[in-house]
């Protein structure tokens, strides 16, 4: 199908997630002619830049990190580019501010393009910037918005976000995005599950002993502490990517690949997860923040533009949790969470960990293991038991049967931002969160957050660059598990 023709305004076009992201997701979808010759992209800030500088900004700062192969068509994109200075606070009622009147006549005359609403930018400013975009004039009835996560710090400002947009726009029209869904490993995770037969009858409490969901990244926090502080692992992760990740793997079976189907089944499980609150969470979370480590600072001490605060002593930089889902398929398997800053390794994955076999014949088995790696270096690994080679004794040893995707597949990995705004221009929302799915998950989160909060005890101290806090470690080992590095290493 021909690419949609669309105007994406960016709001929030000259911040970290549009230049580090946005601008070189449509980049890469420009050149692999994914982008209608009439797309353009308006970026919206308080920068008072003119399209010359804001080309020139991009020009500077993107070109080299893309990178830029044929130069005809790095200055084509170039030439889509615009931008608007506009003033949005959180109180709004700026509908007034000359920037409107601008966009207003740059969009003018296109109203059969898709329009698009990107609001990359902190959540208090949605329902501010849709109620200006509405008095200006500017949203047509084939308008759509993007709101990037974390909607909210809690359900009730959840809520209220969710109403002052939808006063505005309807929810087929808003798409919430969490760029965990656009990644490859987690659109094949459906694939694998719901494409082969072999796993779907032993995909439950009878089969899997427990699974673990971990996502670990070597950065801290520079220059995000303004941000970070006011967030927190559980709400800059566990709320939104590792709660999608759990219920993909979670879900029931949906009839149809649409776009209801699967966030009707994704929803079920949030809706099944087990409360934890008050004492259970002292037993069933940890939080830490980093100290200073090998040639890294401490959290306190990471660059920002202002001191620390009380808030960022309390602040957790790590998050795990065990989590269960309480229906039928998972009664009584843990669902281990875990993410955190500055830890020693840069991996996101997935790992189910099967039952032991019933009855063994063979000294030093061990239970088989699924892992889906989401990066880097994208694949699925199966863990199965084999003879060692060899004419004495039976001996057995793990060894993987592996899908790794590079070399499966000659192509190009595409970024998660680059399939999702493709999505959003051409009205599939599938791979989008739907207002109830979010308030779900931070009816789950809610009351970890009140228990963290008045609990006045600050996070448990981990040195940069190690393995995180211990008690991450004794909340599976006190069942006598352990987090798969610990044991592969
Ligand atoms: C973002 C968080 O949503 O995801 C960041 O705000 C985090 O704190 C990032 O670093 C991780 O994304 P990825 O794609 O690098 O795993």
């Amino acid at each position: 199908a021909a690419p949609h023709r669309a105007d994406l305004v960016v709001f929030g076009g000259t911040g970290d997630l549009a230049m580090r992201k946005l601008i070189p997701a449509l980049y890469h979808c420009d050149r692999d002619g994914l982008l209608a010759p009439e797309t353009r992209i308006i970026a919206m800030s308080r920068g008072g830049l003119a399209d010359s500088d804001f080309r020139g900004k991009v020009d500077a700062e993107v070109r080299g990190a893309v990178p830029v192969e044929d130069p005809q068509v790095w200055a084509r994109f170039l030439g889509r580019l615009h931008h608007i200075t506009v003033d949005v606070s959180a109180e709004g009622g700026h509908a007034a501010h000359p920037g409107w009147g601008e966009l207003a006549a740059l969009l003018s005359g296109h109203e059969d393009r898709d329009r698009i609403f990107y609001l990359a930018s902190p959540p208090m400013t949605f329902g501010p910037f849709c109620r200006d975009a509405r008095a200006a004039g500017v949203v047509t009835p084939r308008s759509r918005v993007v709101l990037e996560k974390p909607i909210g710090r809690d359900l009730l400002s959840a809520q209220r976000i969710n109403d002052e947009v939808g006063e505005i726009f309807a929810e087929p029209q808003t798409y919430r995005i969490d760029h965990y869904l656009g990644k490859e490993t987690v659109q094949n995770l459906l694939v694998l599950r719901f494409a082969n037969a072999f796993l779907e009858p032993v995909w439950n409490s009878l089969w899997i002993d427990h699974v673990q969901i971990s996502v670990t990244e070597t950065v801290g926090t520079p220059g995000r502490r303004g941000y970070y502080d006011h967030a927190g692992a559980l709400r800059d992760m566990v709320q939104n990517h590792l709660l999608q990740l759990l219920c993909l793997v979670a879900m029931e079976p949906p009839a149809r690949n649409d776009r209801e189907s699967i966030r009707d089944e994704k929803v079920k499980v949030l809706q099944a997860l087990r409360p934890i609150s008050g004492t259970e969470a002292d037993r069933f979370t940890v939080r830490g923040q980093y100290t200073e480590g090998p040639g890294m600072p401490g959290y306190l001490d990471e660059p920002a533009s202002t001191p620390p605060t009380a808030a960022s002593r309390r602040v957790e930089t790590f998050a795990a949790i065990r989590a269960e889902v309480r229906n039928w398929r998972w009664a009584g398997v843990p669902f281990y969470l875990r993410t955190g800053k500055r830890l020693p390794t840069r991996r996101s994955e997935i790992v189910v960990q099967f039952k032991d076999v019933p009855h063994s014949i063979f000294p030093g088995g061990s239970p088989n293991r699924l892992v889906l790696r989401l990066q880097p270096s994208e694949g699925i690994h199966l863990h199965l038991m084999a003879k060692e080679p060899g004419t004495g004794e039976v001996a057995l040893r793990p060894v993987p049967l592996s899908l790794d995707f590079a070399s499966a597949f000659a192509s190009r990995v595409p970024d998660a931002y680059e399939r999702l705004l493709l999505d959003v221009m051409a009205g599939n929302p599938t791979l989008f969160m739907r207002r109830d799915e979010v308030e779900a998950a931070w009816r789950w989160i809610d009351p970890i957050l009140a228990t963290w909060e008045a609990s006045g005890m600050p996070p448990e101290p981990y040195p940069a660059g190690s393995a995180g806090p211990a008690s991450a470690h004794e909340l599976l080992a006190r069942s006598g598990r352990a987090w798969h590095e610990e044991e592969t290493a």
